[in-house]
């Protein structure tokens, strides 16, 4: 059975729904560990009430990023996770890290890239800029990760409605609600049965 560890930075809501669709017996893989770059992040509390494996691992904990990323590659490796999640990770890593899981890393990102997305876009930035900028429809996407913030082969997008009045705590909501936690899990899915092939940089579905 395919394992999965996850990295979060925040409050886990998407790392919720990929543990309540493996629950429902939606998905047939295993979370393994999850690490958090935040030590209070209320993703750890989620992971613990299933007796999944946490850990706290900061950058600051480290005299350099390269220091930092080869922890996390070890530590992945040592859990013999066959992909690994960014469910909320606000770490932008590089090429040392995701070459070392290369297409075995996937992420949610909220919008719908390539608008809103890349350095300083991040949570709830995101929709303040989409909001700024008056689209009418934004919504979320998953992608494998490369290096670089927000680049990599794109898996699955949503689209959802922008409204009058919205807040970006109100879009941010109904994105998620609408889009990320029923895309992510659908992606974890796929990559599970081995129905995503990378060509070229665009992503295919095989039956
Ligand atoms: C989610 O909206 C996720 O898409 C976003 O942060 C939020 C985390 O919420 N991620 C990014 O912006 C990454 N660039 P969560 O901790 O409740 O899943």
């Amino acid at each position: 059975m395919l394992k999965i560890g996850v990295l979060v930075s925040g409050g886990g809501t998407n790392l919720q729904a990929v543990i309540d669709a493996i629950e429902a017996g939606k998905i047939n893989a295993e979370i393994v560990t999850v690490v958090s770059s935040k030590k209070d992040a209320y993703a750890l509390e989620r992971a613990k009430k299933y007796n999944i494996e946490t850990l706290w691992i900061s950058k600051k904990q480290f005299d350099s990023f390269e220091k930092y990323e080869d922890t996390l590659i070890e530590h992945f490796k040592s859990r013999n996770v066959g992909l690994i999640i960014f469910a909320g990770f606000m770490i932008v890593l590089s090429g040392r890290f995701t070459d070392a899981f290369k297409n075995k890393i996937i992420n949610i990102h909220p919008s719908l890239i390539p608008s809103f997305c890349g350095s300083g876009f991040y949570g709830i930035k995101v929709h303040k800029a989409a909001l700024e900028k008056g689209v009418k429809v934004t919504g979320a996407t998953v992608h494998f990760v490369a290096s670089g913030a927000d680049t990599g082969p794109i898996i699955i997008q949503k689209a959802v409605e922008v409204k009058d009045g919205d807040t970006p705590e109100i879009l941010q909501k109904r994105v998620m609600e609408q889009a990320e936690w029923i895309i992510l899990p659908e992606a974890v899915d796929l990559f599970a049965k081995g129905k995503l092939v990378v060509e070229n940089n665009i992503v295919r579905r095989v039956d």
